[in-house]
């Protein structure tokens, strides 16, 4: 399989954690190297379905190691809880399988807060965002204020810092309102979450380059999608990482000729959750989805925004992250439908555009230009080859690859392992 970095070509949410399980079987190691538990991936082994928000899905198959990289917001709390769930299950989360890297920052308390406040006093104009305190998070990090790994692992020096950055975000959240942090508490707690995690944290860079000297094998699993990202998304309402390829060096510390492939997960449709512009939103592929229980967040449980597979934006997606492989999941969604949309190009008045303009109020006025394609109207979920799917639906997918410009080699036809078709 080689070096892989497995990226979302839309807004999150384009099956990346199924896939990421499935591709796993091969790797030897299942890297995470941006965002932090506003990422929820969905995988169901077995009939038992497994949330994870910060923990690689690498974990749920023997013998693959996990890495949380230092590109990671790391909520201590969140991620001790995620092991205790998972040891409910029965899944092994011991340091064979599982490595912290001791430069990845902190998510505190008042950044959760401050998300919050942030959100309500925009009003409408709001991102729409998950509420974990990750755009606060990567805000001290930028800023240079932020706490580490490394910080939570030294009690002392850990009180010290806490107290001086709670002081001052207790100012900031007084004029917002809130009552204060009371620092006591929140030293407890997270002292408590530093012991459950100390085993675990150690210098990541130096263990990848070690295997990427014994030529093992790295999966970089992707959180949030191509148009979140924090440089290349729909400014402002993205997330705070670099979510498109680039991040997966920076979050991992593996320089980029180390990486060998890039995989686009794009879905067959199109889904955004949160506010921002999106061009290719259909209400009645929506109500379609959400009635038959689709497209609700597994972080937050909100309704996911629905529209049509938009090759405009999955074009460029291509470009940004240099897509070899394209993997197209939830084919099945769309099973009963007559006629299918794809969004070609977008108009902007006069003129035609191949890619999204940089510029929200312009991508706001974009009006989508479609092809129409037929349905298959019949099931696709019992499908294991390409070619035990109905010809229309083959006919679909090849031109979500042609038009986003790579080549298709994963349909995922249910949410499955075994659903999963290899090209
Ligand atoms: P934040 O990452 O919580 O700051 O949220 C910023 C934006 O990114 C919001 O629109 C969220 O809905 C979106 N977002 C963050 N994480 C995910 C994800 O894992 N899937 C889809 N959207 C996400």
């Amino acid at each position: 399989m080689a070096n892989t970095i497995l990226v979302g070509a839309q807004w999150g949410d384009e099956g990346k954690g199924k896939i990421i399980d499935f591709l796993t079987e091969r790797a030897d190691i299942v890297v995470r190297s941006q965002g932090g538990n506003n990422a929820g991936h969905t995988v169901i082994v077995d009939g038992v379905k497994y949330v994870l928000h910060l923990i690689p899905s690498g974990i749920l198959r023997r013998s693959k190691k996990c890495v949380i990289g230092n590109g990671v917001v790391l909520d201590p709390v969140a991620v001790a809880k995620e092991i205790h769930g998972l040891r409910e299950k029965k899944v092994k989360v011991t340091r064979d399988n599982l490595l912290i890297s001791d430069c990845a920052h902190i998510v505190l308390p008042y950044h959760r807060s401050l998300d919050e406040q942030r959100e309500l006093s925009k009003g409408k104009n709001k991102i729409g965002t998950t509420k974990r305190g990750i755009g606060p998070a990567y805000g001290d990090k930028i800023a240079r204020v932020g706490l580490r790994m490394s910080d939570l692992l030294q009690p002392e020096l850990f009180r010290t810092k806490l107290a001086q950055r709670i002081k001052e975000n207790n100012a900031t959240l007084k004029a917002f309102g809130v009552k204060p942090l009371n620092a006591k508490k929140v030293e407890a707690e997270y002292l408590a979450a530093a012991e459950e995690l100390r085993p675990f944290v150690t210098n990541t860079v130096v263990f990848l380059h070690k295997a990427v000297a014994e030529k093992r094998e790295i999966l970089f699993e992707g959180a949030q999608g191509t148009f979140l990202d924090i440089d290349h998304g729909t400014y402002p309402y993205v997330t705070s990482s670099n979510t498109t390829a680039g991040g997966a060096c920076t979050g991992s510390g593996v320089p980029p000729h180390r990486i060998d492939k890039v995989l686009g997960v794009v879905k067959a449709y199109t889904t955004r959750v949160g506010e921002g512009p999106f061009p290719t939103e259909n209400q009645d592929l929506s109500d379609m989805l959400h009635g038959m229980g689709r497209e609700f967040g597994s972080t937050t449980g909100r309704a996911r925004r629905c529209g049509w597979f938009d090759a405009v934006s999955t074009r460029y997606a291509g470009m940004l992250n240099g897509i070899d492989e394209l993997a197209i999941t939830n084919l099945d969604g769309l099973d009963s439908l007559p006629v299918i949309k794809i969004c070609t190009h977008y108009q902007l008045g006069r003129k035609k555009l191949e890619v999204p303009p940089g510029d929200l109020d312009l991508l706001k006025k974009c009006t989508p230009v479609y092809i129409e394609m037929p349905g298959w109207q019949q099931p696709t979920h019992e499908a294991k080859t390409f070619n035990d799917l109905p010809k229309n639906a083959r006919v679909y997918l090849k031109k979500l690859a042609e038009l986003t410009g790579a080549k298709l080699t994963i349909a995922s036809v249910g949410p499955n392992r075994e659903q999963t078709i290899l090209l």
